[in-house]
Formats: structure tokens, sequence, C-alpha cells
């Protein structure tokens, strides 16, 4: 696919950004053995895993971006934080240009065969996020946004541009989430979703963030809405559910963040922010409370 060349240094960037991610999507989806990728570490618990190719796309993902861009710095899930060497050529851009990867978004997906998980980078100037691209490579689909210019779905050879749905109301809208790690986080997510339940259409729980945020911003879903997401997670489909025309944010006129993360089309996020609010879904349940039922 070739992303069109406009304007801005965010169009180099995405250019940089979709290269590495379809390259990890291939790394990924070439896996072809007869038994499950090996869980090689677990994190925040037994069932937070990743696996040897989590590292792998993470390693290719930042070798592609250190070779055109030496000086930047890289937030990656596997590898933490990690500032550029030499800037070389890119002197004038050192510092101010930070990369947020999540090389395989929906490892549990991946592990036991779904077609849901994706490769998510973004990159931000100066602290914002200009570009992202979120790479599904079982569905064979490209989704990306530069700030202020949109988001595109790139399908073989279609380019499509992303409208989220409008003018749906609470009580018709199809909602994606997510469910953390940790099993008190877990216990109170359990009850804001059967809070919610009877007054919308449905659930998904579809099992890769960014895949979700694309979602919305294809129309496929509505809404969106996690606690506890990583920025990794929302970084690229956070700006392109945003530049597909969602509000994207917090709940209570919040940003988006670790906390919470909601993305909607405007009417129907005043009414899910107005709904979960009440719910109070930003709190864990005490340790060992989750063992009690
Ligand atoms: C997870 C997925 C999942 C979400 C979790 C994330 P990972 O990312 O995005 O949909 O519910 O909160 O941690 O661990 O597969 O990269
Ligand atoms: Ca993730
Ligand atoms: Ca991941």
């Amino acid at each position: 696919m070739t992303v069109p060349q406009a304007s801005e240094d965010a169009e180099a960037l995405l250019r940089i950004a979709v290269a590495a991610a379809v390259e990890a999507g291939r790394l990924l989806a070439s896996w072809r053995g007869d038994e499950r990728p090996e869980v090689v570490q677990t994190k925040s618990s037994p069932t937070d895993i990743v696996t040897a190719m989590d590292r792998r796309s993470e390693a290719l993902i930042t070798s592609r971006i250190r070779a055109h861009r030496p000086g930047d710095t890289v937030l990656g899930e596997e590898g933490g934080q990690t500032a550029g060497g030499s800037v070389g050529d890119d002197a004038g851009q050192a510092g101010r240009v930070r990369w947020i990867v999540d090389p395989l978004d929906g490892t549990v997906n991946y592990l036991y065969g779904l077609r849901d998980w994706a490769v998510s980078i973004a990159a931000e100037v100066d602290g914002t996020v200009v570009a992202g691209v979120v790479e599904v490579p079982r569905n064979g689909e490209t989704f990306t946004a530069v700030a202020g210019q949109g988001a595109w779905l790139y399908r073989g050879e279609a380019r499509l541009a992303l409208r989220c749905s409008s003018g749906v109301p609470l009580g018709q809208a199809l909602v994606g989430t997510g469910f953390g790690y940790d099993a008190g986080r877990r216990r109170v997510q359990g009850e804001v979703i059967a809070a919610l339940l009877p007054y919308i259409r449905d659930i998904r729980r579809g099992g890769s963030a960014s895949v979700d945020l694309c979602a919305v911003a294809a129309g496929r879903l509505d809404a969106f809405y996690e606690r506890g997401l990583n920025y990794w997670d929302f970084a690229a489909g956070g700006l392109i559910a945003r530049e597909a025309g969602a509000l994207v944010g917090g709940l209570a006129g919040r940003t988006e963040s670790t906390s919470m993360a909601v993305a909607a089309g405007p009417g129907l996020y005043q009414q899910l922010d107005t709904f979960l609010s009440k719910l109070k879904p930003e709190r864990d349940a005490q340790r060992g409370q989750e063992r009690k039922a």
C-alpha cells in the first residue's frame, strides 16, 4: 500500500510506522507452529502473558524506527522507554519525537488463534500523537491516521475514509469493552458491564483495544470504553477514532488515560459518560475481595 504524500512531517512519520507495522504483522502472522506460541513471561497476573513473538515483533519495530530516526525515543510495551543514540541526519528532530509501540495487541487472541490482534504504533511530536497505525494482519486491514487529516482503512487495493457512527442512542448502541488482568479490577469491571448491559444493544469483548478503537472509527462498534489500558493500547487507535469523528477521552471531561478511555460519536459519548460516571468505574476491588464469591 502507498500512503499518499501530503504536507506535514507527520506524514513521513506515518510512513515509517506503517512500514514497520506491516513488516511486524507479517512476522507475527508467519508463525506456523502446530502448538501455541510459547509463553515466555507473565506480567501483572498469570494470565497477562508475553510470547517470544511479542518480543521479536518489538525488536523488529524498534530496529526499523532506529534505522530511519536514530535520535528518537521509543516507548515499547516489552522494552520500556529507550532514548535515541546518535542522531545522525536527524539532529534537528532529536528529542521531539517519541514512538509508542504495542508490538502485539491482543496476545491472548494470538495465542488462541483468534483473528483480532494487531500491531499498534503511534508517533508523538512534543508529547502529542500526530500519526498512528493499527495493522491487523489476519483481516488484511491497515488503519491509519494523521492528526487533522482524517483516518483511513487500507484493505487490498482499497482505501476507505473512516467515519464513526453518529446519532445512535445509548439504548441502540453496540458497545465494546475489555477487562484488565487483575482479578480485583475485573470484579468491578464485571459489576459495571452488568449494570450497563440492560440499557444498550449489546456488548462485544474483542480482545484487542487498538482493534476495538479502529472498530469505533469504522462504525463497527458504536462505542468503546475500558478501564486500565496502557498508553500503547490506545495511542494509535485513539487518534484513528478521533480522526474518524469520534470523541475520545476519559469520564467527566478528563482526557483518556490509563484510568479510563472512552470513544464514541459525540451524542453517544455524553450518554455513556453520564451512565458510566454514576457507576464509579475507576476503582478496583480490595485485595482478596475477589475470592469471596
Ligand atoms: C490487551 C488487549 C485487551 C485489553 C487489555 C490489554 P495485550 O493488550 O488490548 O483487549 O482488554 O486491557 O492489556 O496485553 O494483548 O497487549
Ligand atoms: Ca495491548
Ligand atoms: Ca501487547
